[in-house]
């Protein structure tokens, strides 16, 4: 090891996420046309040291990265309905943030902007200490056989790295239909440290299912199978 891979705090030997291909519809392609250049940019495009998130968005309001936010259905409508906060959606597969666009061009939101990449080098090289509000992870990939786990996103190094970005009071919300991965991911948030569960007093420390939350097709295609959606908020104190 050098002396620069030191001051790496998170270094990965494996990813939480498959490459997909990366064919577009028309409609996507057209988005990504559109808007790409000016709502969204690649990780590994990003210039060196914290991104100025306040001047991509041209104001300073709170900050909510979403990672992994798949094909945008739930990200468009929180984005949506959230206009006060600037949202940052971080996804590795280019047709799910062009359709996000799609959403977001209908919804007419001013108020997301776009990163293609992994979010864990985003969060370790690209986002400042306590500079994030709320960080997200709807429905991560559950990796479901054992051989797999070391896969899955949420991992006691990454969420140590999501703390750390996260500001005083800020919060790490999680949802996911596998039992396995909602027990994995709550036995992870207990053991940090920099972690509260806010809602340590409900049967199981579940957060109830949050209304504004939007419902959808992974969570019906959960229901339908008979899987249960767990929630889960943590703040940091
Ligand atoms: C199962 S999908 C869920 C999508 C969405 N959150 C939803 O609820 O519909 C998980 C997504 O996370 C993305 N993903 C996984 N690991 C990631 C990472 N390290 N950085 C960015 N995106 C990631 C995958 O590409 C995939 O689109």
């Amino acid at each position: 090891m050098n002396s620069s891979d030191q001051q790496v705090p998170f270094r990965r030997t494996v990813v939480s996420y498959v490459q997909r291909g990366e064919r577009m519809t028309v409609g996507q392609q057209r988005a990504w046309d559109r808007h790409w250049a000016e709502l969204g940019s690649d990780v590994t495009e990003l210039p060196e040291g914290p991104l100025d998130v306040q001047s991509w968005f041209g104001r300073s309001a709170p900050v909510v990265l979403e990672i992994g936010s798949g094909m945008g259905e739930t990200t468009a409508q929180l984005v949506a309905a959230q206009p006060d906060v600037n949202y940052l959606a971080v996804e590795v597969y280019k047709p799910g943030l062009a359709q996000l666009m799609l959403r977001a061009e209908k919804l007419e939101v001013s108020n997301l902007r776009l990163l293609r990449g992994d979010a864990i080098v985003l969060l370790r090289d690209h986002v400042e200490p306590e500079s994030l509000d709320e960080v997200r992870i709807y429905f991560p990939d559950p990796w479901p056989k054992k051989r797999h786990h070391k896969r899955r996103l949420v991992q006691p190094e990454s969420v140590a790295l999501i703390t750390s970005r996260l500001r005083p009071g800020g919060v790490l919300h999680l949802a996911t239909d596998w039992e396995n991965y909602a027990e994995q991911m709550r036995e992870v948030c207990e053991a940090e440290p920099g972690l509260r569960n806010r809602y340590a007093d409900e049967p199981g420390g579940w957060a109830p299912r949050p209304d504004w939350r939007p419902v959808t097709k992974f969570e019906n295609r959960a229901h339908d199978e008979g899987r249960e959606i767990h929630d889960l908020i943590y703040e940091r104190p």
